[in-house]
């Protein structure tokens, strides 16, 4: 490694975000809580750090913000990568593969069968079970368990149903070029029956990857359920490249009924701010949910990468983060069903105090008043601002007085918008420097900001976590400087609060 390679790595490797030490990660896999740990497992190349030989990384966490890497979980081999799929506790060892003391961790993945093996051109579902708790694991022997003969079946999400029809083991996966998630069913995960398909619907612009389905209350009614399929695409997200959308409607324990299709079939680009989103930024794919989380919650993490551009970006010997987790709950608004996202881990509990900075009741017109004692690295802003004659206002983060991220509101238009055009390194590759934009409402006259900054990485939570925008950014470690700008007349800054980790 070169001394210039040195320096490249420590200036953007995330201080609370998970990266591998010196490998390649995309897809989070088999994302479990078990037996008070947080295991986070991934799509890695040991190898390597660009795609290839994929195997089960692994690492753990307690709080969701710090991270352990562990020895690979499950390898590739002569005849198959290991790609993306997902853990369940079998309490019950309806599997098998239990002893009389302990109840198996089953991993469900998706062998991706190499040329010259049994099966080679074929990719189909096989398992792997754990007895100490997720750390070792051992492949079946009668892999793969479901195979369809198709060369692009992938990706199974395995939940535990218990409703109306019955209590039994349900996969959803994706024949991704047929824009179709598959359901199925079964009592042993060995043995599994077609339940049912789903789309093509609404955002088809590429592939469907990575799906996942659960439960949620509307407002936390215990009495009214609903339940959400999430299917990230690639590309063709409302930003270009990879992204992530999300249905909300009915399980009967066989079909999902979708109540927010909007169109189905092969769809027209045009329509791409209709449908619904996890995120609207260039950086949030392949988001699962945990297994078994504690008190029921549903909490997700994505890679936090875009296919377009994801082998270059400049973090030599690792590469690619994973996003923060985060909470998701439904809500009902205006006749509609919509997820709420809120990051979570506790960064207060990891943050300097003496650094904290406060803001109030301040009004800017056409200006960028950098903010004296605000700088830092890693940290959170929550921003409240109200609107005045301004064209646009906001922040931005990660600056230099020249260069910087610019996160800010378009009122006029209803947008959030986050330019890294000039937010650091940019030129390795053509597609990375972007202006995204997300849709946006005024909520009591007023736009709500919390942004998470870390050393490589953006995240917004806007509304009160409504609108979410994630993005890549690879500034200098001397890039620090906080500012807030209003272009074309005045805005106020209610309220600014920044918790500063580094
Ligand atoms: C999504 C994906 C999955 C596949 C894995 C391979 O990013 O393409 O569909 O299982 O990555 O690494």
């Amino acid at each position: 490694m070169t001394a210039a390679t040195d320096t490249i790595t420590e200036t953007f490797r995330p201080a609370l975000h998970y990266a591998a030490r010196n490998t390649w990660l995309n897809d989070p896999n088999g994302l479990i809580f078990h037996d008070g740990v947080y295991h986070l497992y991934y799509q890695n190349n040991p190898q390597g750090n660009v795609w290839g030989n994929m195997s089960w990384g692994h690492a753990t966490s307690t709080d969701l913000l710090t991270w352990t890497e562990r020895p690979v979980a499950i390898a590739c081999d002569e005849n198959e990568e290991i790609f993306s799929g997902s853990i369940v506790y079998d309490r019950d060892n309806t599997s098998g593969f239990g002893t009389e003391s302990v109840a198996p961790l089953v991993a469900i993945y998706t062998s991706a069968y190499k040329p010259g093996s049994e099966h080679e051109g074929v990719q189909a579902q096989s398992l792997a079970h754990s007895l100490d708790g997720g750390y070792t694991w051992t492949k079946h022997t009668g892999n793969p368990v479901l195979n369809r003969g198709s060369a692009d079946f992938r990706d199974p999400k395995v939940i535990r149903y218990d409703g109306d029809a019955g209590s039994y083991w349900v996969m959803v996966a994706v024949e991704a070029k047929d824009f179709q998630v598959v359901f199925y069913k079964s009592d042993d995960l060995k043995n599994w029956e077609l339940l049912s398909t789903f789309g093509p619907a609404n955002a088809t612009g590429g592939i469907w990857e990575c799906p996942d389905l659960f439960p949620l209350p509307v407002d936390g009614d215990p009495e009214n359920l609903k339940w959400v399929l999430t299917v990230n695409l690639n590309p063709g997200g409302p930003n270009n490249g990879s992204a992530g959308q999300y249905f909300v409607g009915n399980f009967d324990g066989k079909s999902f009924i979708s109540a927010s299709t909007v169109s189905e079939g092969l769809q027209d680009p045009d329509r791409l701010g209709e449908y619904q989103w996890l995120d609207w930024g260039r950086d949030y794919y392949a988001a699962v949910s945990f297994y078994d989380a504690p008190d029921n919650r549903c909490l997700m993490i994505a890679w936090m990468n875009n296919w377009e551009y994801a082998n270059h970006i400049p973090t030599t010997p690792w590469r690619s983060p994973m996003s923060l987790a985060r909470e998701i709950t439904l809500t009902a608004s205006d006749g509609k069903l919509s997820l709420i996202q809120q990051p979570v881990g506790d960064w207060a509990a990891l943050a300097d105090p003496s650094k904290s900075f406060t803001l109030s009741e301040t009004t800017i017109s056409d200006t960028t008043l950098v903010l004296d004692g605000a700088a830092g690295t890693v940290q959170r802003i929550d921003a409240t601002f109200a609107p005045g004659s301004g064209e646009e206002f906001g922040l931005i983060v990660r600056g230099d007085g020249v260069q910087g991220t610019r996160v800010g509101i378009r009122p006029g238009e209803d947008s959030l918008v986050v330019d890294r055009r000039e937010s650091g390194i940019t030129d390795f590759h053509e597609t990375f420097p972007s202006c995204d934009s997300a849709p946006i409402q005024p909520l009591d006259g007023g736009y709500h900001l919390t942004i998470f900054v870390d050393h490589c990485s953006v995240e917004i939570f806007a509304q009160g976590g409504q609108v979410t925008m994630t993005e890549l950014i690879f500034p200098a470690d001397t890039s620090t400087e906080v500012a807030v700008y209003a272009t074309g007349g005045t805005a106020t800054v209610n309220h600014l609060q920044i918790t500063q980790v580094a």
